[in-house]
């Protein structure tokens, strides 16, 4: 990396004559920040070296990023960091202003001034704080000084920055294969240092049940674990033999929310009904089409795809997952949790068609036919969650049949689930498959792990636009953001899934935190530039990603099938 810190430079964001922020330039491509910030500027005055006099000076409403900074940065450099007193020399002080928007901030770093964050927010803050982690070098990474320690160097900059979207998010899927809490908080750590906000956590699957659910425990007591597991895509021959399974009780939950709130990250529960319920039928075989097939007999998928096992349309399903709701309402209390995830996606139609209860509960409702049956679902739930002060959510399908007033989408099939539901006044998640999936393969070379789908490079997932264009002003307004989205088939432990989750969730973070310009006028060689820094960063932090020159021998999986797409993947 190329440091050009010796003079003071312009504001480092050019500005077009309509206002419009286009790239990062020279002062934040030579800081190396990953998301880049609005605007960064080298002042000239001489770096503030952080040491054992260094105190935390930590206004009201801060306290998480004080507990953080202690715990994080005092852990890196064994800095006691001790409460100190405003104005005083050599310290790093945190306030907020009301003035910012709740997720902006400023920065002021130099001798002279030891560091100033404000802050709009208390969340304001906490982003701020990673802005000045990422100042401080990979060293900032580590959790136990190295010796000799370097000395921990903040260069003399002022930064402006605010977020491009209120929705920035990860969905990781820990049906397919379970990720153990200390993983999950690990990703916590990392959505934190890419400033991501939103967590998608999807806790149910035909594969598994991973939620402790206190008056159904056969849900996890069954519904969580697997005889056996197909290795590789679904056409692999390959079995692995081993029993898979495993669940967060309710107080991993609970730790895990609180892990989430004190670092300013949304969590949305996902519990995926009426389809994707092999695990939950498993479990309680009354909730599953008795009439067409022996459900007793199910255990929850070994395989992958999307199973034919779906919920019955009867009061009796409805009643159990209201109690399950209710937990969940519980575990996920509303600060941290304004939107729940009810899926929606993938319902095979073919029990109910056969199913002569089904067909009795359609003329019954009125619903005319089985999608009718599938909105009769997610409208209850939707009625039954706004009543409860939440927000449903659900995948695209759910548009299938009306959406319900409030409701939001998270567009997955493409654009255009998306822009229906944003022109019709709907809040919308833009995650299309064919863009932001991190299952897909990064590249299209031979030694790819488990190929699967199209491929999506790192500058794919650079160039990709949450805003799709010919959007009308007004429906852009209901792009909330946008989330990648990481399915675990193929994934079955964390070195695989640090392998396609990242560098590209570092894209995914720029491309929601950043105001970039149109696609085809990204920097995408800055972007690379600042990769640089970035990768020493995730290096310290022990992320298993894939090096730009391709995986590491270690990173393969020979001869475990994949299922690649060829070609681009269509824009739908
Ligand atoms: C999905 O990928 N089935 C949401």
């Amino acid at each position: 990396m190329h440091r050009h810190t010796d003079t003071p430079s312009e504001a480092a964001t050019a500005t077009d004559p309509a206002g419009t922020t286009t790239a990062p330039t020279d002062t934040i491509t030579a800081l190396g920040l990953v998301p880049a910030p609005s605007r960064a500027r080298a002042t000239g005055d001489a770096a503030f070296v952080l040491d054992d006099t260094t105190t935390l000076v930590a206004g009201p409403g801060t306290g998480s990023t004080e507990r953080w900074l202690r715990a994080t940065l005092g852990a890196a450099f064994g800095l006691p960091l001790a409460p100190g007193r405003e104005g005083g020399p050599g310290t790093v002080e945190l306030r907020t202003d009301p003035a910012l928007a709740p997720e902006e901030y400023r920065l002021t770093a130099g001798a002279a001034t030891g560091v100033r964050l404000t802050g709009g927010s208390p969340a304001g803050v906490f982003r701020g704080a990673q802005t000045l982690r990422q100042l401080l070098g990979p060293g900032a990474f580590r959790r136990a000084p190295l010796a000799p320690a370097p000395r921990p160097t903040v260069p003399a900059v002022e930064i402006e920055d605010a977020p491009r979207f209120p929705w920035r998010g990860f969905m990781l899927d820990v049906a397919r294969h379970f990720t153990p809490k200390d993983d999950v908080l690990r990703h916590l750590d990392l959505l934190a240092a890419h400033k991501l906000n939103v967590f998608h956590f999807h806790l149910s699957d035909d594969q598994g049940w991973r939620v402790e659910i206190e008056r159904h425990p056969r849900l996890t007591g069954t519904g969580a674990w697997r005889p056996r597991t197909k290795y590789g895509h679904r056409a692999s021959d390959l079995w692995d033999e081993t029993p898979h399974g495993g669940f967060y009780t309710q107080d991993d939950i609970r730790e895990i929310v609180a892990y989430a709130a004190e670092r300013h990250i949304r969590v949305v529960p996902e519990i995926d009904i009426p389809g994707h319920s092999q695990a939950a039928i498993a479990a309680y075989p009354e909730l599953g089409n008795r009439d067409v097939v022996d459900t007793a007999a199910l255990t929850p998928w070994d395989n992958w795809g999307v199973s034919p096992h779906v919920l019955a349309p009867t009061e009796t399903v409805l009643r159990f997952y209201e109690g399950v709701f209710e937990e969940i309402l519980d575990l996920f209390p509303a600060e941290v949790s304004p939107f729940v995830h009810v899926g929606g996606d993938e319902c095979p139609k073919d029990q109910w068609k056969a199913s002569p209860l089904a067909q009795a509960r359609i003329a019954e409702l009125g619903v005319g036919d089985e999608e009718g049956l599938q909105s009769w679902f997610i409208r209850h739930f939707d009625r039954w969650l706004t009543a409860r002060g939440r927000r449903l959510i659900g995948w695209d399908e759910i548009l299938e049949g009306g959406l319900p007033e409030g409701a939001a989408v998270s567009s997955w099939r493409g654009y255009a689930g998306g822009i229906a539901a944003a022109e019709a006044g709907h809040d919308v998640v833009m995650c299309p498959v064919q863009q932001v999936y991190l299952d897909y393969r990064q590249d299209g070379g031979p030694d790819e792990p488990v190929p699967i789908g199209y491929v999506r490079t790192l500058e794919d997932v650079y160039r990709f636009e949450p805003v799709p264009p010919g959007l009308s002003e007004e429906a852009a307004r209901h792009v909330l953001g946008t989330q990648a989205n990481a399915w675990t088939e193929v994934m079955p432990d964390r070195a695989r899934v640090d392998y396609q989750v990242y560098p590209r969730l570092a894209a995914l973070a720029e491309v929601a935190w950043s105001a970039l310009p149109a696609p085809a006028a990204r920097d995408f060689a800055g972007f690379t530039a600042r990769m640089e820094p970035h990768y020493a960063r995730l290096d310290a932090l022990g992320v298993g990603y894939r090096p730009p020159g391709g995986p590491l021998p270690w990173q393969r999986r020979p001869g475990i099938g994949g299922h690649p797409l060829e070609g681009a993947p269509p824009v739908v």
